[in-house]
């Protein structure tokens, strides 16, 4: 085994040990920090991509399976009624797929890692284009309160999307019997924030948890539900890092048996708040 000590750098990764780099930037700890930090962000960004991708794949498969049906029902029954509901049920479906591809493909270039100004209540329906089957199929009802006046913010809107996902998995996961979740979109009463509310009726959390819900790895599941989702408790701690970094606040309200709501507040640009 190596000593802590050691100058040896053959242990740091290839990357980090650049020819440019001095011996004092190599042992900096400062600087291996910032490499970590820099490529935990991403290997989450990819493993957000690959969820999205697969949460986005069983939609796709579903709209197939509603089209394949129509078109066989439509070939057996030939009179103009059951034609006229087959392709009108076919096309839906198809506009439906359209936009499952529209999604993805916004997450894997439009919508980049970049801060730009964002209009967050396509964000939220987005989001829920995605996550759609998988809250009926656990017979959890979604409310919107979107109001219609709300700036865009300054933001990454691939990293807001990631924030939604998870706060949605976690309402949904609060909540195994079914219940509401309700995502209201607004700005604040002093016009200097963007407020995004998601709320849910499921279990709440304990006062003596509260705490600790954003650290890392604090998680109170067992592993993975049936749809591959929780247990892993970064989740939060990777929405409150994506917050901060977007000079935010992210904070929770919870009544046990009650629900629980996560509040968050992303500043307005300067502009926005002139023009409002
Ligand atoms: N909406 C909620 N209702 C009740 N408890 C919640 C809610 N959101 C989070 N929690 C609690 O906070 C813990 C941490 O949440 P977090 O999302 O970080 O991790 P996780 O859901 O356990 O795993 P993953 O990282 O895979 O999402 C959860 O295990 C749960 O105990
Ligand atoms: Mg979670």
């Amino acid at each position: 085994m190596q000593s802590q000590h050691s100058s040896n750098t053959s242990h740091l990764p290839s990357s980090l040990v650049t020819p440019q780099a001095t011996a004092a930037e190599v042992v900096d700890p400062q600087h291996q920090i910032q490499y970590l930090k820099n490529e935990l962000k991403k290997a989450q960004a990819l493993a957000a991509l690959g969820e999205l991708t697969s949460t986005a794949t069983h939609e796709f498969n579903n709209v197939l399976m509603t089209i394949i049906n129509y078109a066989r029902l439509g070939i057996r029954n030939r009179d103009d009624a059951s034609r006229d509901k087959a392709l009108s049920k076919i096309l839906e479906a198809s506009e439906r797929a359209a936009k499952i591809t529209a999604t993805i493909l916004a997450q894997a270039k439009n919508r980049s890692e970049s801060m730009e100004p964002t209009d967050l209540a396509s964000i939220v329906s987005d989001s829920l284009v995605l996550l759609e089957r998988e809250m009926r199929k656990y017979r959890i009802a979604i409310e919107t309160q979107l109001a219609p006046d709300v700036p865009k913010v300054v933001a990454s809107g691939n990293q807001i999307q990631r924030v939604l996902l998870n706060l949605l998995i976690n309402g949904r996961q609060s909540m195994p019997e079914g219940g509401t979740i309700l995502i209201r979109l607004n700005t604040s009463s002093d016009g200097k924030f963007v407020e995004l509310v998601i709320r849910d009726s499921g279990s709440g959390i304990p006062r003596e948890a509260l705490p600790h819900i954003f650290d890392a790895f604090y998680t109170t599941k067992d592993g993975p539900d049936e749809s591959g989702k929780g247990g892993t408790g970064l989740g939060l701690a990777a929405c409150k890092e994506i917050i901060d970094s977007h000079q935010g606040r992210i904070r929770v309200e919870s009544t046990l048996g009650r629900g629980t709501a996560f509040i968050i507040r992303l500043p307005l640009s300067n502009d926005a708040k002139a023009a409002g």
